[in-house]
């Protein structure tokens, strides 16, 4: 089927152009570092909060692409299932919880997810350095069974950052598909950075023994900010020493770090003379957790919500070859969605409009306005998510967003110093369904149901009709022992 429907759109791609077209020289495909931040609030960068001390991060967001209406579902699992299949979460059943820890849930195998489109359409080399979350139950959902060429990191949600301890005490920590214990005790974010530079040295060495080395995709997936809250002190001695509350001091030493992990890889991609091929994506999973410490401020809510604080996040391209960016420095405002990236990645590395890709049926290629420069505009008009098992829904189009069923976490929490936030409202108060006008209101004070009742009823309508195509989230399965496989978290339980 798929190759029957290239030839066919090739040939008509031909028929209109070849007779008058000169052939185009392909256009190099870019390295891209892909950079998946872990539940980073819309406040924990430097850009949004002057106590935190991003500088390296600053720098590319100040020249980059600026995605200012960036969206992600509400919960690691769900982004991350969203992100690789190009595909709601709640048509696949992924949505709550169900990749949890020990769950046989996955993308079905059957869907070519992006790493395996960048290796086997586009041409790349590919790597996964860091967080999977994407189900381990048997071999083949493992990442280098699903189109990474190799994997350092780890298969569950969250761990302990030194010891690489995850939930029942169990290890988790693989190079490929073998256990590596010999990182125990050292810091995951040291250890992904380090990795990354080693691949960018190994591709800078192929390089130079054979000028066909395939273009590299790296997912560095960094597992902070997420919880447990810890990092080498001297990155708080250093850059946090003003912050005053105890577990955001900690989160701002664990932004220090990845910063500097990222200063370390950009400074070898410069010495490399690399930076001319490069293409940085930056992005976060969710919103920041504001119990452990993350902001979303002003934004409100909290991660696990679909108020603004746990779904809109901080997003950004940065290259500093107009080749691959045509356009930069600029606030790019069209609606987005982690899905989007499978579609506008593609449609960046052969710079195609095509709006879609069959079968990737939640992804569009922004491409189109992101190379452009236009500040508006977008291949997508409307952003649904529904979650049966934290019990809410939403539905975004245009500037208007109707909740359903959100109340949890309804203030606006950790505001800089010196602000005082808004009274945090009482959630019994809260109607079923909430609509707000996000041009005029983007931190969600006014429902504006009453003045837009039509639009509600519309709104609602469509929600429901959503609601009614979602699957149920997969139960989790607790057939994952780790004490059958050794105290390691492992495959081959389903
Ligand atoms: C980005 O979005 C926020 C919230 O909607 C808005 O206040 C801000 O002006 C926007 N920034 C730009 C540069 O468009
Ligand atoms: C474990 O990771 C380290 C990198 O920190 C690497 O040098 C070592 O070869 C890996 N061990 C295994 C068993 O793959
Ligand atoms: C960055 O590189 C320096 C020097 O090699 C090293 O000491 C530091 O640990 C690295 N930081 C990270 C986060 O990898
Ligand atoms: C980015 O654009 C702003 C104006 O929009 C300008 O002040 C600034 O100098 C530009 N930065 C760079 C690095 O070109």
């Amino acid at each position: 089927m798929a190759p029957k429907l290239l030839a066919s759109t090739f040939l008509v791609t031909c028929f209109l152009s070849c007779a008058v077209a000169q052939p185009v020289p392909a256009r190099k495909k870019p390295n891209i570092l892909f950079v998946l931040m872990d539940d980073m609030g819309w406040g924990d960068v430097g850009f949004r909060d002057s106590q935190f001390h991003t500088p390296t991060i600053d720098g590319m967001y100040s020249q980059g692409v600026r995605f200012n209406n960036s969206y992600t579902p509400p919960n690691c699992g769900p982004s991350r299932a969203a992100l690789l299949s190009g595909v709601y979460p709640w048509r696949m059943g992924l949505q709550g919880n169900a990749i949890n820890s020990g769950s046989s849930a996955a993308i079905p195998l059957g869907r070519t997810i992006l790493p395996q489109k960048l290796k086997d359409d586009l041409g790349y080399q590919t790597h996964l350095v860091g967080k999977w979350h994407q189900g381990f139950c048997k071999t083949e959902q493992t990442p280098t069974e699903r189109g990474f060429d190799s994997f350092f990191g780890f298969y569950l949600s969250k761990q302990d950052p030194f010891s690489h301890l995850s939930k029942k005490d169990a290890y988790d920590f693989r190079s490929d598909h073998e256990v590596n214990r010999s990182v125990a005790g050292q810091y995951s974010t040291y250890l992904f950075s380090e990795r990354t530079r080693q691949l960018v040295r190994e591709y800078k060495d192929s390089l130079a023994s054979n000028a066909d080395t395939k273009p590299f995709f790296i997912m560095l997936s960094y597992s902070a900010l997420h919880a447990p809250n810890q990092v080498p002190q001297h990155y708080i001695d250093q850059h946090c020493a003003d912050v005053s509350d105890h577990n955001r001091q900690i989160k701002c030493g664990m932004m220090a770090a990845v910063d500097e992990g990222l200063k370390n890889i950009t400074d070898d991609l410069k010495a490399h003379g690399l930076m001319d091929d490069l293409l940085v994506v930056f992005t976060s999973d969710d919103g920041g957790d504001h119990e452990e410490g993350s902001s979303n401020w002003p934004l409100r809510g909290n991660k696990r919500t679909l108020w603004e604080g746990g779904i809109r996040v901080n997003t950004f391209m940065y290259s500093e070859s107009r080749d691959i960016l045509p356009e930069t420095n600029f606030t790019w405002g069209g609606l987005f969605y982690i899905s989007d990236f499978y579609a506008t990645l593609s449609g960046m590395i052969e710079d195609t409009e095509t709006r879609k890709l069959p079968e990737i049926v939640d992804s569009y290629n922004q491409w189109t306005y992101i190379k452009t420069g236009q500040t508006t505009g977008t291949n997508r008009l409307e952003i649904a998510y529904v979650d049966q098992d934290l019990g809410v829904a939403m539905l975004r189009r245009d500037q208007w967003k109707l909740l359903y069923m959100q109340s949890r976490h309804p203030g606006w929490y950790n505001p800089p110093p010196g602000v005082t936030a808004r009274e945090e409202p009482n959630r019994n108060d809260l109607p079923k369904y909430q609509l707000f006008d996000l041009d005029r209101d983007p931190e969600e004070t006014t429902d504006v149901r009453k003045d837009n009742y039509e639009r509600y009823i519309r709104m609602a309508a469509s929600l429901r009709e959503v609601r009614r195509m979602a699957v149920n989230p997969i139960d989790e399965d607790l057939h994952s022992d780790p004490d059958r496989f050794d105290g390691v978290w492992s495959p081959g339980w389903c």
